[in-house]
């Protein structure tokens, strides 16, 4: 048995839980903890609201309430939608919790005495309209980034960078709209200067991370880390536990990520809060407990650079995190989903609605885990109706009920072997899956023993056994019934009611979670008496074409879902009637056929292009080049005099959409010079977004060029 940390992001308490914070950074870590309870590990999730900050405080301005009103408030409602959800934590409060509090003011002075907080003066954005300082998310300006034009004072959501408001172009307050001008004022600073190299030592051995956590963070790294302030103009927050200081709190994000170690000691305290330093040290000074935190793209520096800067900066040898598996973002229709811009489906919302299994199946299916995923009510429908309900559901209401009808009881017969081995397998791999938190090959793989069941029951066609050999038909039943059974089991972590329900409709007493994982392979008592099962799982109606479905107000935003890249493959190439340096391609895409004219003469032969799969730009405006038709535009890449074709894997069909472009609507030439295309440091060409490297990826596997170019080429 061994012992498992979780650490949850505190979702801010300023509006309710939606689907994208649930797939992003709550159901990964349910999953999760479920499976390791399963697995015998103990386990100890934590996270809560957090309470403080700027967009606590915005927000309450805009509904009218102080921020502890509206923070309780959204409190409450979280609270219960998690747990209507099926998300349950060991610990979870919230950052007014009187124990975070003092345990975070602890915190502050043991940082102050290890050297690593130390007072300077600094300059902030001063409003006299307002007649405030105007900390983070009070002040708005154009990203000196990306550009983005409304990033705010502490980070651009665009690009992610990190931002102090004194390098935002074109500064404002978001209240007034006018322009701040700079006051100084004193405050605490963090030394994260001094833990650049130690955190450099750590990160070094994570190469099991998720490539896009690893790169943010190493690059992040290799940007060099400034010493951050940590203190703010404010007096909602926790106070600062040093005299002289009354006008000021503990920065938000100083204080909020504590949580993670102040909610450990909360469950270790006694009610009379007598801690029992033994059993908070098990957990988090014991080198064998692995921590891991769940949380969104845009918290990754939070928890990957300052968190572990602060941990060990504690110098009290506490355990650093072991993985970090961030998620992308789920995005609704293309745009972010955002509590404060008004795009959102709330899981209120959702669990009054549907099953949360349902939406559970579909969010762990379209998990966000390497790279932004879409939501969508169609979606959602399709993978209930033709997964859910009529492979796995299909199943087991199948076995159920022929056998209640049948027999009335589990049937005496023996397990087919075929089927053990494929019970087996599955549990291992889904094992393995969850384990490395691939959460959605997991979910795949369980869904395959259910497929792997019904192929099984329809080839032995119990209902023509029954006639023949009733003995037959019951070794059918019996070893669908050990399938069933194993379902359950596999699915739990990840659809826990629906289990839960077939748990017990196959006469297994007690909580499906409290079983374990092993429990899988012992076989069902023979003899068990059956009900008339009830389906688990219902199908659902498509979304109606004419109601809107809360269409988001469209935002301009600089994201490869603007463009449409799609593999082609060359059927023909020739030579251009009226141009020397021009060759005319006839490139499949699959279901349609283009004309391309592209100026590649002299690199390439027409011989070399037969044959070959290209990236081709679908969506650019139609263009007559020399008196042919060009229907878009391949991409190659050059450096220096060498040109060379973006290299596709040659597995990936023609018409196949690269990954996070999408069938976009027509662009001019203009429009696409604003991308920045280029091959990246690992010789994989993607583009530049923001200040991101964004990868090319097709089925997710990367696109390299022809000639193999080096970091840094163009690609036009
Ligand atoms: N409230 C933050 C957000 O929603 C996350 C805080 S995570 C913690 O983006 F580490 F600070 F707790
Ligand atoms: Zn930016």
């Amino acid at each position: 048995m061994s012992k498992i940390f979780i650490g949850v992001a505190w979702p801010y308490a300023n509006g309710p839980i939606h689907v994208g914070h649930m797939a992003g950074c709550n159901l990964p870590p349910d999953i999760f903890r479920r499976y390791h309870i399963m697995r015998g590990n103990e386990v100890l999730m934590v996270s809560g609201s957090d309470m403080h900050g700027t967009p606590v405080t915005v927000r309450a301005e805009k509904e009218g309430l102080r921020p502890e009103e509206l923070a309780e408030k959204y409190h409450q409602l979280n609270v219960k939608a998690f747990d209507d959800f099926g998300v349950k934590f060991t610990e979870f409060h919230s950052t007014e919790d009187p124990d975070h509090i003092a345990i975070v003011q602890k915190l502050f002075l043991r940082l102050h005495e290890t050297g690593h907080l130390y007072e300077k003066e600094m300059e902030l954005p001063f409003c006299s309209k307002c007649d405030r300082t105007l900390p983070d998310r009070y002040v708005e300006g154009e990203c000196p980034f990306c550009h983005y034009e409304n990033a705010r004072g502490d980070q651009c959501e665009e690009c992610g960078k990190l931002m102090d408001p004194d390098l935002l172009i074109n500064l404002r307050c978001t209240t007034c709209g006018s322009t701040p001008e700079f006051v100084k004022r004193n405050h605490f600073f963090f030394k994260l200067s001094a833990l650049e190299e130690p955190l450099k030592k750590w990160m070094a051995d994570k190469d099991y991370w998720r490539p896009h956590v690893l790169n943010f963070s190493r690059m992040f790294l290799e940007g060099g880390l400034k010493d951050r302030p940590v203190t703010r103009d404010t007096t909602y927050g926790i106070k600062i536990p040093i005299d002289g200081h009354d006008d000021k709190r503990i920065y938000v994000w100083f204080e909020a990520f504590m949580g993670y170690y102040t909610m450990a000691v909360k469950w270790a305290m006694d009610e009379n809060g007598n801690l029992d330093q033994a059993k908070l040290d098990s957990f988090w000074k014991n080198p064998d407990c692995k921590h891991y935190y769940f949380l969104g793209k845009d918290n990754i520096p939070f928890h990957t650079i300052f968190w572990p800067a602060v941990v060990s900066a504690l110098e009290w040898d506490l355990n650093l995190p072991y993985d970090v598996p961030a998620n992308a973002f789920l995005k609704f229709g293309g745009q972010q989903f955002s509590k404060s811009r008004g795009v959102s489906v709330s899981i209120k919302d959702i669990v009054e609605e549907y099953d949360p299994d349902a939406m559970r199946y579909y969010m762990a299916t379209t998990m966000p885990e390497n790279r932004d995923a879409d939501f969508t009510w169609e979606d959602f429908v399709t993978r209930n109706n033709s997964e859910l309900v009529a492979t796995y559901g299909n199943f087991v209401h199948r076995t159920l009920s022929f056998t209640q009808k049948n027999f009335g009881e589990i049937p005496d017969a023996p397990l087919n072997p075929e089927a053990e081995k494929a019970i087996k397998s599955a549990l291992e791999e889904v094992a393995q899956h969850i384990e490395k938190c691939e959460f959605k090959m997991g979910i795949k793989r369980a869904m395959e023993l259910a497929r792997f069941g019904n192929q099984y029951i329809d080839a032995q066609a119990p209902w023509k056994q029954l006639k023949a050999s009733r003995e037959d038909c019951a070794a059918t039943l019996y070893t669908s019934i050990c399938i069933s059974k194993a379902l359950a089991i596999i699915f739990a972590p990840y659809l826990p009611f629906s289990s839960q329900k077939l748990w017990n409709a196959l006469g297994e007493d007690g909580q499906i979670y409290e079983a374990s994982w092993e429990d899988a392979l012992v076989p069902p008592k023979s003899g068990t008496k059956l009900e008339r099962p009830e389906p688990m799982f219902k199908k659902l109606d498509p979304p109606k074409k004419d109601e809107p479905v809360d269409e988001p107000q469209k935002e301009p935003k600089m994201t490869l879902d603007k463009l449409d890249l799609r593999i082609g493959k060359v059927i023909e190439a020739n030579d251009h009637p009226n141009a020397d340096k021009l060759i005319v391609l006839n490139v499949s895409l699959g279901q349609e056929n283009r004309q391309l004219c592209a100026g590649l003469k002299e690199h390439y032969s027409l011989e070399e292009f037969v044959g070959k799969n290209i990236v081709v730009v679908c969506n650019l405006k139609p263009a007559k080049l020399r008196g042919i038709m060009s229907e878009g535009m391949l991409l190659a890449a050059s450096e220096g005099d060498v040109v060379s074709l973006l290299l596709p894997p040659e597995s990936a069909e023609p018409g196949t959409q690269l990954d996070g472009t999408t069938k976009a609507k027509q662009i001019e030439f203009p429009d696409f010079l604003k991308y920045t295309l280029e091959v990246g440091h690992d010789g994989y060409a993607g583009a530049i977004i923001g200040s991101k490297f964004i990868p090319f990826t097709v089925d997710g596997k990367n696109i390299g060029t022809d000639k193999n170019l080096g970091p840094g080429a163009k690609i036009k």
